[in-house]
């Protein structure tokens, strides 16, 4: 029997790679996760890692690299200005040079204030809010990703004015680190490379006895070993953020949105809506998996596997998993078992998690001030076309 017209028949996504942009890939993720938690999908050409047990176990292997061995840099950019950033960047190298970026990393990234995060993000917000009418929804999309961008500049030391063209630039840079890239997209990638290179060495210039120099000065100290590898990885702190962090306020968003009574409980309750942005990060994700390239022969959950092979790590699936918490399926933002992969796990975890929790809080808090009627945003929306992240699109599909 066909469904009434008013009934909506939501179909499970036609794979893994589509799933993060699906109106609703959980049941199919519950669905693979119940029939094994880890397992060769021989139409993509991947390992796949979904029950919780599996994901970490995959990502605390030492036979897994974060790149493929034979093409450390993606053939699309190596040589070109998006290339030499990628090359220097933490998150996409391993074994020693990763481990003396990661310390210099994590160590910066931890000591940002998560207070003067917010503060940044509180002065901030309401400004971009006004500016960029987010009542309407196009305002809105451009408000979540020029916000986390915006703020994360300002901690790095670069003036206001500089953050807003950073979020601009870093929008068109990331676009090469998607599988799906166009050629055009590329082309914008390299030119916003450079534009970002350039803008980050005119400031430590100008800014030598504070701002820009100062952070530049302890990722040197902290063991960052080039000038290059710093300015790179200062390009890496602002596009990480970018899109996972505009993902996670405009999920928030949605989570409000379809619950009237939460939301007026979170008007008057600064500490609730943390939670719920902290059960948004396990519930419905902005980042739903990341790569693993295996690099030497090696066993993963009871797998054997070789160097070449590939394993998605389903890191929303992961989330879910009975075994780890339970009704897995439900938004409650007092559980008490609430952990999640969404920021990573093992060498490679996540050291931004305080900064972009305390950034969608501030973003949130600003667009009900400016009026954003959230109840409005409930119901279908589109996601931004993307292998692995889930970020809403309220003014439609770019
Ligand atoms: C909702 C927002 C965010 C999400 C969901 C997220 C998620 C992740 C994940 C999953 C990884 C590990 C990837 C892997 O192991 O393959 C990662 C790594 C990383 N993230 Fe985030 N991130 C977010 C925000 C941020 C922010 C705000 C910053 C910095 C300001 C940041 C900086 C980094 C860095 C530097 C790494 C690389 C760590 C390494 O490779 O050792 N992230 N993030």
């Amino acid at each position: 029997m066909s469904p009434a017209p008013s009934e909506e028949v939501v179909l499970f996504p036609e794979s893994l790679l589509t799933a993060a942009a699906h109106p609703d890939p959980y049941p199919y993720y519950a669905a693979l996760l119940a029939y094994r938690p880890f397992y060769q999908e021989h139409r993509l050409g991947l390992w796949v890692a979904l029950g919780a047990q599996e994901v970490a176990e995959t990502l605390a292997s030492e036979a897994v690299r974060v790149r493929p061995l034979a093409e450390p840099v993606p053939a699309a950019i190596k040589g070109a200005p998006a290339g030499d950033i990628f090359k220097d960047l933490v998150r996409m190298n391993d074994g020693h040079r990763h481990a003396q970026a990661k310390a210099a990393v994590g160590a910066c990234l931890r000591a940002f204030d998560p207070a003067q995060t917010t503060a940044i993000a509180r002065r901030d917000a309401p400004a971009l809010a006004r500016t960029l009418a987010v009542k309407h929804r196009q305002g809105l999309d451009l408000f979540n990703f020029a916000l986390p961008v915006r703020v994360v500049a300002q901690l790095i030391g670069l003036p206001e004015d500089m953050a807003g063209q950073c979020a601009a630039l870093v929008g068109d840079f990331v676009r090469c680190l998607s599988p799906i890239s166009t050629p055009d997209e590329i082309a914008r990638s390299n030119r916003a490379a450079e534009s970002l290179l350039q803008l980050l060495r005119d400031e430590w210039r100008r800014s030598s006895h504070g701002g820009l120099a100062a952070h530049v000065e302890r990722l040197r100290d902290l063991g960052l070993d080039t000038s290059d590898a710093v300015l790179a990885n200062l390009v890496g702190f602002m596009s990480q953020t970018y899109e996972a962090t505009a993902g996670l306020i405009g999920n928030a968003l949605l989570a409000l949105a379809g619950q009237p009574q939460l939301r007026r409980r979170v008007a008057s309750d600064d500490a609730l809506l943390q939670r719920v942005i902290e059960e948004v990060v396990r519930h419905d994700p902005s980042v739903h998996n990341t790569r693993r390239f295996v690099a030497e022969d090696c066993t993963i959950a009871e797998q054997i596997l070789k160097p070449g092979d590939q394993i998605l790590v389903v890191l929303a699936a992961a989330n879910r998993d009975p075994a780890r918490c339970e009704r897995p399926h439900v938004f409650d933002p007092d559980r008490a078992d609430r952990s999640s992969f969404t920021f990573g796990a093992g060498r490679h975890a996540c050291a931004g998690q305080a900064i972009a929790t305390a950034i969608a809080a501030a973003g949130i808090q600003a667009l009900t001030t400016h009026g954003l009627d959230i109840a409005a945003l409930s119901g279908p929306v589109a996601y931004r076309r993307s292998v692995n992240s889930r970020i809403p699109l309220f003014g439609g599909a770019a």
